[in-house]
């Protein structure tokens, strides 16, 4: 039998590129559960289809077959604004690079996500700074992009895909352009939020030693997730 309400559920995933170029079939059939508080990895070569899956997971992107449900919704029935809606309610994107507003300072673009929930500013001032002392930027919440450090820009952008407290966190190699000691920061960080709000995380990454602390870690090829890439419990 299957656990009773996953968080996120996806069954036969197909994507292809079609373009002027020859049609690309990237994915083939992916399937997917990720219950509550889940630390999934995903692996897989360049090139394999990771951001993609990870796109269409989080419904930036849509398949061509399958279905993605998100506890009781089903992704693929929701029109593009409800669609947008609803990510930006329930899941929290990081990208390998940031991706801030450069003319915004950590605290304004922390505090995004809930301005375009609707959220009151005063309710969104306490979660942002909660937020950004969390992740170790207490003393920057002032400063823009440009005068912050690549581990601190990433943290930002944690905290920021946590604003609106979604149950799950979808991370494209957050870590791919930090070294050692910020990857380090810049995962502890990901892992106490994860305790403290019993966020799941999604994260595809090149990196053995996350995909060492995760429990599930997929590996994408041939277009279909296979299970495990590694032996980890
Ligand atoms: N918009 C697009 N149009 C055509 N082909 C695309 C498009 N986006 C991606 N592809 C192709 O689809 C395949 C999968 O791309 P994707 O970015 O998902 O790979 P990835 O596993 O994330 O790779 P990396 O580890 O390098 O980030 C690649 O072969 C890529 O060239
Ligand atoms: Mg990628």
């Amino acid at each position: 039998m299957t656990t009773a309400n996953p968080l996120l559920t996806a069954e036969n995933i197909h994507k292809s590129y079609t373009g002027k170029a020859e049609p690309v079939h990237v994915l083939r059939g992916v399937d997917i559960r990720v219950n509550s508080h889940d630390l999934t990895a995903i692996v897989g070569a360049s090139g394999s289809g990771k951001s993609t899956l990870l796109h269409i997971l989080g419904g930036l992107d849509r398949p061509d077959k399958g279905t993605i449900r998100f506890r009781d919704a089903d992704l693929s029935r929701m029109d593009d604004e409800a669609l947008a809606g609803f990510r930006n309610r329930n899941i929290g994107f990081v990208f390998q690079f940031h991706h801030l507003l450069p003319e915004f300072t950590a605290l304004e673009n922390v505090f995004m996500p809930g301005l375009i929930a609707g959220k009151s500013m005063a309710e969104i001032r306490e979660r942002a700074e909660y937020l950004l002392e969390e992740t170790g930027l207490k003393q920057r919440l002032d400063h823009r992009p440009s005068e912050l450090s690549g581990g601190e820009q990433q943290r930002v952008a944690v905290a920021r895909a946590l604003m609106n407290e979604p149950e799950i966190i979808m991370a494209d190699e957050p870590t791919g352009n930090l070294d050692e000691a910020n990857t380090d920061k810049l995962l502890s960080v990901m892992m106490d939020i994860r305790e403290k709000e019993q966020t799941a995380i999604i994260i595809i990454t090149h990196d053995p030693r996350i995909a060492g602390i995760a429990p599930s870690v997929y590996n994408l090829h041939h277009g279909q997730l296979e299970l495990p890439a590694a032996g980890n419990s």
